[in-house]
């Protein structure tokens, strides 16, 4: 069997992303109730070990895919990169094809998009893309099983992105086509997402709707969504916070959406700046939902990954 790569959400099959899910679903409802460290019955990944390399922050990701290898009977090893051979000029394929001797899968999170595809390539166990400047798949199919959650029929749902057109959108973007949502993306032209993420999504008949402003990209939308202006590694703070805040998620913004809309931010959250206390904080909120299942999807996403 090729090995299983979740590298980002275009390159799977719509079934298998759908089954994901739907693993995700049934693994959280079965263990409702239990202690987080407890394992999952069968303990699906035992004497599997998970390999996490990290070159930039995070709070969720690591804890998350660390309990949940736990969880479904295996352990992990967290490495920073700078800490590594790595840090000192060691090349990305000889690192993977080491870490394929010892470990079963890698997720890395990585300042550049390439070194993941690069690291993947040389890799001879699965591979999991924890963020990087292009993409965040895992945050997506989290964000997803909390919509479905909250009781939102993904097909033919109207989800609007506001603010920058950054690695979180890209991958709402590609997820479009595969689970039959339309996505408006509301951002000031200069912050736009990629050309490429556009075309990926629309040879696949994806509806992605491009706006210029946030009141357009949210009017009808059920679900209104939200991150950082200013994401890991981008250098121009102070121009991307002014040009950025006619975007911020208000009480009035969220008004122009359907009446019950809901609100997503993968987090973390600068309150003031692209959303306020008043939304993030109030009922239409689903962010600590979607940080829980970031844990939930993962598993299935890992389970899928070694096919267990
Ligand atoms: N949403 C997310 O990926 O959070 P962390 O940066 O804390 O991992
Ligand atoms: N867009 C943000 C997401 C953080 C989880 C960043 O890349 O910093």
């Amino acid at each position: 069997m090729a090995i299983r790569n979740f590298l980002d959400i275009w390159q799977l099959e719509a079934s298998e992303l759908r089954e994901m899910l739907d693993l995700a679903h049934a693994m959280k409802s079965a263990r409702k109730g239990w202690p987080k460290g407890r394992v999952d019955e069968g303990a699906p990944l035992d004497g599997h070990i998970l390999a996490m390399i990290f070159e930039k922050s995070s709070t969720r990701t690591r804890t998350s895919f660390d309990v949940g290898i736990r969880q479904l009977g295996g352990t992990s090893i967290v490495l920073n990169s700078a800490d590594m051979q790595l840090g000192r000029g060691e090349s990305i394929g000889d690192t993977a094809r080491v870490l394929s001797r010892y470990v079963d899968m890698v997720m890395i999170r990585a300042n550049d998009h390439s070194d993941v595809e690069d690291f993947a390539d040389a890799a001879s166990v699965p591979v999991i893309n924890g963020l990087t400047d292009r993409s965040h798949p895992c945050q997506i199919m989290a964000d997803l099983m909390t919509l479905e959650e909250s009781g939102l029929d993904l097909k033919g749902a109207r989800l609007a992105w506001v603010g920058d057109g950054n690695n979180v959108c890209s991958s709402f973007i590609h997820a479009a086509p595969k689970f039959g949502f339309t996505l408006a993306v509301g951002t000031p032209d200069r912050y736009a997402p990629d050309d490429d993420d556009i075309e990926i999504a629309r040879e696949l008949q994806g509806r992605v709707e491009l706006y210029s402003n946030a009141e357009d990209a949210v009017a009808g939308a059920d679900v209104v969504i939200a991150d950082t202006f200013v994401s890991m590694g981008d250098t121009d703070a102070d121009e991307r916070l002014e040009e950025l805040e006619p975007f911020a998620v208000t009480e009035e913004l969220m008004d122009l959406a359907q009446p019950g809309a809901k609100f997503l931010h993968c987090l973390p959250a600068h309150r003031g700046e692209e959303v306020d206390s008043e939304v993030i904080d109030g009922p239409s909120s689903l962010v600590f939902d979607e940080a829980e299942n970031r844990l939930h999807a993962q598993k299935a996403i890992m389970r899928w990954c070694l096919d267990k």
